[in-house]
Parts: structure tokens; C-alpha cells; sequence
């Protein structure tokens, strides 16, 4: 079951889905995730609740979505610096309890692990964003739906959605990413979708009122028990039934 939750704009969003998150952020919770812009506003909320109540993440674990392959780990761009600039090294957490997937040496070997570490430590809260082709993690268009954390090469569009965070470096954006997988995402017990803004409109679109189909990945989450989407009136500018 989705539920909808459209207010103004970026900081409502980040407001709305702070609510949703600190109540997993408790001893023993499990994090699931996300990089790309969606979330930052979310992980600002939660750097000035720590600072401004002590919430302590000595004994939540977080595992994330997605990385690139073959960025190294101190990378601009890889997806572990995106989390420890943008949270992790403002909340005071153990890094022995943040999870990001490896992109580098045997990468098949390390999605093999990565799945069984999130068998073992079952997710709470999964955190997404989405990508304007309707792709959630680096599950692009087409992705199994049974698919489990592996390798994937990225599509054209999303490598031009981000190619704005590397033309800057000179660099060109990887051509593959390790991701969780449909099936991964969907073991989580409760998801939580952010969006923002028009180029998200007909991905939000498909995810709540098209068919559920592997050609839109993220419509997948019409089957999953517990799922909140918050997305600005910009992303919901094509939805047709009243939420
Ligand atoms: C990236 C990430 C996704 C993210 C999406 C949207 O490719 N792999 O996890 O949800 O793109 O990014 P943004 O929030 O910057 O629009």
C-alpha cells in the first residue's frame, strides 16, 4: 500500500520525511539509503536533530542503495563520499555501522556479500529517490523485478542526468554501478520514496498510477505492503486521482 503526501516544496518535503525517519532512529534500527539530491534535504533535518537533541547512532546500521563501479572510495563523486560529506560525518556514527557497496575489485563477489550482510541485518526504513526514467537505486528500466544486489550498466539517460557532477571533475560518468536490487529493495519492512520537481513528473506519475511493470522499475512498490511516497506539487503536476 502507497501512501501520498504532496506539500509545496523541496524544504516540506525534507520536513515531512524527517517525520517519517525519526522514528527509526532508535537503538537497533536499520537504515536503508540514498544518494542524489532528493535525500540531502532529509539528511539536513536529521544532522540538526542530532546536534540539537543528542539522537545517538552509536547502534543504528545503515546500508546504502548504490555506488558506482570503479570510482575509488575518497572519490568526489563516489556515492561513500556523497554520504559521509552530506551526513555520516555530522551524526557522530560508527564507521563500522554504515554500509556502502564496494565498486571496486571483485564487484560481483561484493554484491554477493552486500545481499547476505542485509539478509542478516533485515531492513527497517528504505530510503529512495527516484530517477527520472522511473529507476530506484540503479535499477534502470528493464531490471528484474526478483533482481538482488549486482551489477548493472547505467543507460543513457541517467548517465546524462548525472553527468552534471562530473563534467566539472573532466570526468566522464562511470558506465556501471553495483545496486541493491528490486527484490532487495522490497524486503525492506517499510519504504520511504522523495521527489522533487517537473523532470520527476512522469516518473511519479508511472510509479503510482501506471501499471506495475519492469519497464518502470519503481511501480514495483505498488506491491510492497508499507510505502510512503512525499513528493513536491512539481513532481505531482501529472497525477490525475486526488491523494
Ligand atoms: C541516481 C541514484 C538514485 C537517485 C536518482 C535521482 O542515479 N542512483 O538512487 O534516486 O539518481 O537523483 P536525484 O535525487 O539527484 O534526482
Amino acid at each position: 500500500m502507497i501512501k501520498v503526501l504532496i506539500v509545496d516544496d523541496y524544504e516540506a518535503v525534507s520536513k515531512e520525511a524527517f517525520k517519517v525517519i525519526k522514528e527509526f532512529l532508535k537503538p537497533g534500527k536499520v537504515l536503508g539509503l540514498a544518494t542524489g539530491s532528493s535525500p540531502v534535504g532529509l539528511y539536513r533535518e536529521m544532522i540538526k536533530d542530532h546536534e540539537e537533541n543528542g539522537t545517538d547512532y552509536q547502534d543504528i546500521l545503515t546500508f546504502n542503495l548504490d555506488e558506482y563501479v570503479g570510482l575509488p572510495l575518497n572519490h568526489q563523486e563516489s556515492y561513500y563520499t556523497f554520504m559521509h560529506e552530506n551526513l555520516f560525518n555530522h551524526i557522530a556514527i560508527p564507521e563500522a555501522n554504515v554500509h556502502v557497496p564496494s565498486g571496486l575489485g571483485d564487484v560481483e563477489a561484493n554484491c554477493q556479500k552486500y545481499e547476505a550482510m542485509i539478509d542478516e541485518h533485515p531492513i527497517d526504513i528504505q530510503l529512495l529517490g527516484i530517477g527520472s526514467n522511473g529507476h530506484i537505486g540503479f535499477n534502470e528500466p528493464g531490471t528484474s523485478f526478483e533482481s538482488l544486489t549486482h551489477v548493472t550498466d547505467l543507460t543513457a539517460s541517467t548517465r546524462k542526468d548525472n553527468a552534471r557532477f562530473f563534467d566539472p571533475l573532466g570526468e566522464e560518468v562511470p558506465t556501471q554501478a553495483c545496486t541493491m536490487g528490486l527484490a532487495t529493495i522490497m524486503k525492506a519492512k517499510k519504504v520511504l520514496l522523495v521527489a522533487n520537481g517537473e523532470n520527476k513528473a512522469q516518473a511519479i506519475k508511472g510509479l503510482l498510477e501506471g501499471e506495475v511493470d519492469e519497464s518502470l522499475p519503481a511501480s514495483i512498490l505498488q506491491r510492497h505492503p508499507d510505502v510512503v511516497v512525499i513528493i513536491d506539487k512539481a513532481a505531482g503536476k501529472l497525477l490525475e486521482k486526488s491523494y
